[in-house]
């Protein structure tokens, strides 16, 4: 039997005239039904105990309570509710004492708010994260901490869901006091009996005036125009701020009715369904088959192959991570420009005060620059991020697999190239595999690791390691041209060229892709790159193109008359002065008017909605296709690559997640309806005709591997 099942979620035992109440829901202690109910339950014991004086809560394991049980959310409650429970806590007689040492986070910083003192160790770390999850803090949060911390920081704590720090919790009034230590048992028990000896008063946060509310309604107006131009769609932040000012002008039970009935609205939002799923699916993709029969290699020492864009992004990363990192670089000038590319992050960091020349120093001393491959003998892992052409590709890893000592992973960073041929450049192929950073890669959460055919297990879990070390969110895919998505991009972005030359603009393109959620539309993203990037990539394709597929030939106009996009002060968009934004050309839409004459085509009109259904059926089509054939594990694969590598908006979940929300039969008939015009492009995925046929969803598949 396992012995986890014997212990009770919540436990009380007597010290002194201490009760002291530990809660037991490992991972992270979250308010499941059982926590609530044992809490409820402990408080009613002590109230009911004349020998108990005071009451300690605590958790055992990492975590204080990180939050209400997120798994919880969309199936129907059951009492007790997080409010009655928080609000039976504030109500005891006796004083209730929370040590914090681990996360106190949404649901479990209520809990600690509604305790009379909070008592904090240096590993604590509070927040009110539950905007990500497109609610807010729905058992009191709100009108508690605005009483505590005060309106604005409280507001700017919930609209950010940000977590503070012990230290930086005790200077915002969260907590009373921050002991230095490790065990929140003995560090409770000695503040509870201290606050004893003290004969300390129960002290209920709800019993806090909130003072000078005019100052603080003006501090709300500010935060909620800001908040409107920032929150770009997302419903919960505006929520917020209504509970906030509701703790300020109600009575603190009419301001928990308004929180109540907030939350509830934020609970059943598509939002919500949205943002949780990309929480799960974020953790879910580090899950994969390899992991339960293969531990990683060991490696602290690696080389990258490269120094440009890409190479200095990694390396910058890797130096991050804590790995001592030599630059392999082809001549004298290439290296010292490798370098500058990396002391270039690190100086705007300094320019920013985010670093010390001390600090840059220290992390640099990690990094060999060199030209010679003979000083990597003995590098544990190796990433090229050279030119991307087969042939350069395969004569490095020649290199790599003369030079490297035996076991070393080699890793491509490859756009799009046969990881398999690359491979088979070697004598070793079950040491290689890809790792597709995204641009900057010390910045960008996604990282496709890119298993062929031949790579040993262990090299898969290393870099799943290797990913966890530079802290990126890594999507496990198989090799095909352009891996998960910029295989799907390149539908979709195909997508959008045929609506432009039908008769939208590719103004109203990203307009109605910039209203969808995305921080930018596809032509902005194309003048961002580099228009020049994807113009490479066709020219290579022209010859293997399919002659009966529609081809649009707007983009290769623009890049022949030298139009790079920002980084030549015109692309689709006219940068003047090296502006950023970019402004509308009336020379590009005269390009695409020639275009569509020269094709027969009269243009009609576009509204945003018939955009979106094109744009989103395209990527999902293809995202089925790439789940049907294993070259992403499940829907889920396809939709933390979106949302960490391509802008999705994160509250729609990721396409995969936002086609189950639409249903999956309406994409299905968008794309038979669409099929009519050009059923080439338009060819339904076997899958998602399969899953409609048997009347499910993509979620369906999204079970552990
Ligand atoms: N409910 C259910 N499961 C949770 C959870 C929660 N609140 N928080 C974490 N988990 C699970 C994770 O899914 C993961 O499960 P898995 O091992 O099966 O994949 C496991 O706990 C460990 O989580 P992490 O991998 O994220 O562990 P870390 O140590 O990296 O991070 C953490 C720990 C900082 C607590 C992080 O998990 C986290 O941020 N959790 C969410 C916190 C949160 O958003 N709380 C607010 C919830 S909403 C709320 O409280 C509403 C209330 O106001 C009414
Ligand atoms: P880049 O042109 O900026 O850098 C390539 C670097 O490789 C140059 O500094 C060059 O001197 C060096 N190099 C070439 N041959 C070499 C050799 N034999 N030995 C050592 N160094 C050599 O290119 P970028 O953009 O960094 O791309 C590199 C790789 O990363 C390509 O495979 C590309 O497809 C991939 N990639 C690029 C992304 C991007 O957005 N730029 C995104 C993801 C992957």
């Amino acid at each position: 039997m396992n012995a986890e099942v014997l212990i009770p979620a919540v436990q009380t035992r007597r010290e002194g005239a201490v009760l002291v109440v530990s809660i037991h829901n490992p991972p992270v202690n979250a308010l499941g039904q059982a926590v609530r109910a044992g809490l409820l339950a402990a408080v009613e014991q002590a109230d009911a105990d004349a020998a108990v004086q005071a009451v300690l809560i605590v958790g055992e394991g990492k975590a204080f309570i990180a939050g209400a049980d997120i798994r919880e959310f969309g199936k129907p409650p059951v009492p007790p509710s997080l409010p009655e429970v928080c609000n039976r806590i504030e109500a005891s007689n006796k004083i209730v004492v929370a040590a914090i040492h681990g996360a106190a986070l949404g649901g479990g910083l209520e809990v600690a708010m509604s305790a009379h003192y909070r008592v904090a160790l240096p590993a604590a770390k509070l927040g009110l994260p539950e905007v990500s999850l497109g609610l807010l803090p729905g058992a009191g949060g709100t009108q508690r901490a605005p009483r505590l911390m005060g309106v604005k920081a409280a507001t700017e704590l919930m609209l950010s869901g940000k977590h503070l720090s012990a230290k930086a919790g005790l200077a915002a009034g969260l907590v009373d006091k921050l002991v230095e230590g490790e065990d929140p048992q003995a560090t409770g028990l000695a503040y509870a009996n201290e606050l004893l000896a003290a004969k300390a008063a129960v002290r209920r946060t709800r019993d806090i005036e909130i003072t000078d509310k005019a100052m603080a309604l003006a501090d709300l107006q500010m935060l909620a125009l800001d908040t409107a131009k920032k929150a770009r769609g997302l419903f919960s932040p505006l929520k917020i701020i209504e509970c906030v000012q509701a703790a300020v002008n109600l009575p603190f039970d009419e301001g928990l009715a308004k929180e109540r009935a907030l939350f509830t609205e934020c609970l059943n939002s598509p939002q919500r369904a949205g943002l949780v799923h990309a929480f799960f699916a974020e953790r879910e993709t580090a899950k994969i088959p390899e992991a339960k029969a293969a531990a990683p290699r060991h490696f602290a020492k690696i080389a990258i192959i490269g120094g440009g864009t890409m190479g200095a992004g990694i390396t910058v990363s890797a130096l991050d991570a804590g790995l001592t990192v030599t630059m392999i670089e082809r001549d004298a000038d290439s290296i010292a420009r490798g370098q500058a590319n990396v002391e270039k992050v690190y100086n705007g960091l300094i320019a920013k005060g985010r670093m010390t020349e001390e600090a840059k120093a220290a992390i640099m001393a990690r990094y060999t620059p060199s030209t010679s491959y003979d000083e990597i003998a003995d590098v544990d892992l190796v990433i090229e991020a050279v030119f991307e052409d087969l042939e350069v590709k395969k004569a490095v890893f020649k290199e790599l697999d003369r030079v490297c000592k035996p076991g070393a992973v080699l890793a491509t960073n490859t756009s799009y190239l046969d990881i398999d041929a690359i491979a088979d450049a070697t004598s070793r192929p079950q040491d290689v595999i890809g790792l597709h950073f995204f641009s900057p890669a010390n910045i960008m959460k996604l990282l496709e690791i890119v298993v062929p055919a031949k790579v040993a297990p262990d090299v898969v879990t290393t870099a799943f390691e290797l990913a966890k070390k530079m802290k990126k969110v890594p999507v496990r895919a198989g090799v095909c041209d352009g891996f998960i998505g910029n295989r799907i991009l390149a539908v979709y972005k195909q997508a959008a060229d045929y609506i432009m030359e039908d008769g939208a603009s590719p103004y109203e393109i990203d307009e109605a892709v910039r209203g969808f959620g995305y921080p930018m539309g596809p032509f902005q993203v194309t003048d961002l790159a580099g228009g020049d990037i994807g113009w490479a990539t066709r020219k290579r394709r022209a010859a293997t193109r399919d002659p009966k597929a529609r081809y649009v030939e707007v983009a290769d106009r623009i890049c022949e008359n030298g139009w790079f996009g920002q980084k030549t002060g015109r692309g689709f968009y006219l940068y003047p002065q090296g502006a950023r934004v970019g402004q509308a050309d009336p020379e590009v839409l005269a390009i695409v008017d020639k275009e569509r004459a020269k094709k027969g085509v009269t243009p009609r009109q576009f509204s945003a909605d018939e955009i979106m259904r094109r744009y989103m059926a395209a990527m999902v089509n293809e995202g089925a296709k790439v789940v049907e054939e294993g070259i992403a594990l499940r829907p889920l694969d396809v939709d933390v690559t979106f949302l960490s590598g391509y802008g999705f908006p994160r509250f729609r979940g990721g396409p995969m997640k936002y086609a189950d929300m639409v249903g999956l039969d309406k994409v299905l008939a968008d794309i038979n309806e669409f099929a009519k015009e050009d059923a080439l492009f338009w060819k339904p995925a076997a899958l998602l005709q399969k899953l409609v046929a048997e009347g499910k969803n993509f979620d369906s598949l999204n079970k552990a591997v």
